[in-house]
């Protein structure tokens, strides 16, 4: 798929009022909370406690959304919006928008393909990616059916060094394009809704494919075909919190791919990962799964933005739910959005068309956004494009 796409994305809502003069209205609801919604009842309980579930008492994911809210866009007029141009570049990689899909674990919960039902719908459109370590299909397996699309694989750091070593380099020879570290998950938040279900996914074999692929892990194993001792071990090498910044220098030397790191949050510690060599950040606060009480990620971002935006590619998630929200985190300083919870989502109703729906419409709203604000392409978008809310 080419980075160009085949007409402008603002102009989905032709292609839906057309369709509504044969007769034919949208599948899957338009409104985000519509979606939400209606994703919520189709899920199982279990499916639904682990994408809906966030730490404590929810007050990080609420603080994620509210965020947005307090900044308002200020459109200009009268300034030739007819071409517009989404494309943008991070980290030398061209992107078709300045969006991606976050990395999800476990997706087989929500449908069967799970993964390669994201990796299909974003490749139908183009869209970048970033695979979750812990997936019911091996990162190989999301690359192809990812195509061309640029993606980039998150690294849950094992504990086992090898294991490490051997998961970064068979993501660099499946075409990854980046590392991207998740450094806020020394432990799973406290999380009361899948608290409640007591279902732990890795517990059962979930999200393990990984790993039961990998060499280095498999050799770990006196069996490497029986899955109460792939279970076992797994549990063992995952998740890491003795990991240190010392660590980074490791990963460095493993491999040439840009490293970023995902779940930062201070400005100081974005300024001693540009210190160590870092290449980008993705600031997010795991859409409030892991501290309750989390600062909002789009409240960190100023901070950050001033201390390391000109140096590191920026990055942000946690209450993305709009192309509008990806604007104001734009006009904030990031050169990119993730796309976390309303992809899976659209995968909930509708599998990999579901996904891809889900990404033309954010796209769609994002193009939009940019054009009614007079603006043509995402490197326009600038601070000065918002003002506070006064309410
Ligand atoms: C169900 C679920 C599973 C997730 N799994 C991972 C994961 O495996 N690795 C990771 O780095 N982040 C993971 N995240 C966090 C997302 O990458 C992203 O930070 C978050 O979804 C952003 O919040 P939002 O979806 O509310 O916008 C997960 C999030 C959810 C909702």
């Amino acid at each position: 798929m080419s980075a160009t796409p085949e007409m402008p994305f603002g102009d989905y809502y032709r292609l839906i009022y057309m369709k509504g003069m044969a007769g034919e209205k949208p599948e899957l609801p338009v409104s985000w909370a519509g979606l939400e919604e209606q994703a919520y009842e189709t899920m199982d309980e279990l499916a639904r406690s682990y994408v809906f579930g966030s730490a404590g008492t929810e007050d990080t994911a609420r603080a994620n959304a509210e965020a947005f809210r307090h900044w308002r866009i200020v459109p200009r007029m009268l300034r030739d919006v007819a071409t517009r141009d989404l494309t943008t570049k991070v980290l030398g990689q061209e992107l078709i928008a300045p969006v991606m899909l976050a990395p999800v674990g476990v997706q087989g919960i929500v449908c069967a393909e799970g993964e390669l039902a994201a990796a299909r719908g974003a490749s139908a459109v183009g869209l970048g990616l970033v695979a979750s370590t812990v997936t019911d299909h091996s990162l190989e397996e999301i690359a192809e059916a990812h195509g061309d699309a640029p993606h980039w694989f998150q690294l849950y750091w094992p504990n086992d060094p090898e294991i490490a070593q051997s998961m970064v380099s068979r993501a660099e020879t499946a075409g990854y394009g980046a590392i991207v570290v998740t450094v806020d998950n020394a432990f799973p938040g406290w999380k009361p809704r899948d608290l409640e279900q007591a279902h732990l996914p890795g517990g059962y074999g979930k999200g393990i494919a990984n790993y039961v692929a990998d060499p280095a892990f498999r050799a770990r194993m006196k069996d490497p075909e029986d899955q109460g001792e792939a279970i076992g071990l797994f549990l063992t090498v995952f998740p890491n919190p003795a990991l240190t910044w010392e660590d980074l220098e490791t990963l460095r030397e493993l491999t040439s791919l840009p490293i970023l790191l995902k779940g930062v949050l201070h400005p100081d510690d974005a300024l001693e990962a540009r210190e160590r060599g870092v290449d980008g950040l993705v600031v997010s606060n795991h859409g409030g799964r892991q501290v309750d009480g989390a600062i909002a990620s789009l409240d960190a971002l100023p901070d950050i933005a001033d201390a390391v935006g000109d140096e590191l590619a920026l990055l942000l998630d946690s209450g993305v739910r709009s192309g509008a929200d990806a604007f104001k985190a734009i006009a904030l300083g990031v050169d990119a959005v993730l796309l976390g919870r309303p992809y899976i989502w659209g995968m909930a109703l509708d599998g990999e068309s579901g996904v891809e729906t889900v990404i033309r419409m954010f796209l769609a709203e994002l193009d939009l956004t940019m054009a009614l604000s007079g603006l043509t392409s995402p490197g326009d978008i600038e601070r000065d494009a918002l003002r506070r809310a006064l309410t």
